[in-house]
């Protein structure tokens, strides 16, 4: 699926000239960013970027440059402080804060680093976690998450908890939670900075493949130059801004 966009001028003779243009999943504009505190830090710049529907990408930059930031502002986590930021046709400053919380919910899916799964809870019972924010029944997010985790080959794991699993294990809990909700995208903060190498380029083709075989826009944050190659496009941040 392609966002497509009609824009018509009439011109005074009233035949009207129309010409679709296909609309950017990701259309951001001058973003500015500075955390308040006793020293305020301008972290993001101005940062103009565009990311199509379905696209692979990856974003490098040393630490600190803010790669963790703006990937918050793409997540709707965070706001921005200037400029504009379009969600396929939604523009995010609009949103109120329930909306915002609901449009994430049914666009995005992140996945992180460490990823981020509640101890005291089953794989499952993780998995299901996004169904049960949206107010999808027990029965039905508890098949939902049964089957997001049959697809990562973890059917017999659905009952342990997270510190009985390996690391890779543990990122595919965390990536069938991502999924469980259908979102367009998926925001990912160092995926395989936790893993060892042979995991994490599991890892990598099991993203690859979900954004080739579902057509889910794939943000890949990672400062690893051998994961950035396996995108199709690397986006550098410096000096809070797009090289
Ligand atoms: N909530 C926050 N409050 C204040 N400073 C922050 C906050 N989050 C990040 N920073 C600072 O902003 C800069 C960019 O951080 P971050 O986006 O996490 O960088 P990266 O992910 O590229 O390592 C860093 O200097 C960091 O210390
Ligand atoms: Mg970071």
């Amino acid at each position: 699926m392609v966002l497509l966009a009609t824009f018509c001028i009439f011109s005074s003779s009233k035949t009207e000239r129309c010409r679709t243009f296909a609309i950017p999943m990701i259309h951001l504009e001058g973003i500015h960013k500075t955390y308040q505190g006793a020293q305020p830090l301008h972290v993001l710049k101005g940062i103009d970027l565009d990311i199509a529907e379905g696209e692979l990408v990856s974003i490098m930059g040393a630490s600190g440059s803010g790669k963790s930031t703006l990937l918050n502002i793409l997540g709707i986590l965070d706001d921005y402080d200037e400029g504009r930021y379009y969600l396929a046709d939604t523009l995010i400053r609009d949103l109120s804060e329930t909306r915002a919380a609901a449009y994430r919910n049914k666009m995005i899916g992140f996945i992180f680093q460490s990823f981020n799964l509640i101890g005291f809870k089953t794989a499952v019972e993780n998995v299901e976690l996004p169904l049960f924010y949206q107010g999808v029944g027990r029965r039905k997010r508890h098949q939902m998450a049964m089957d997001e985790l049959e697809k990562m080959g973890l059917t017999d794991w659905a009952a342990h908890y997270p510190n009985e699993m390996s690391g890779g294990q543990r990122q595919r809990v965390a990536i069938a939670r991502a999924l469980v909700t259908r979102p367009k995208i998926i925001l990912a903060d160092e995926p395989t900075g936790a893993l060892d190498s042979k995991t994490g380029v599991e890892v990598m083709e099991l993203l690859k493949r979900l954004n080739r075989e579902e057509g889910i826009t794939m943000i890949i944050v990672t400062h690893d130059p051998s994961v950035a190659a396996q995108t199709n496009r690397i986006i550098r941040i410096k000096d809070g801004v797009i090289e």
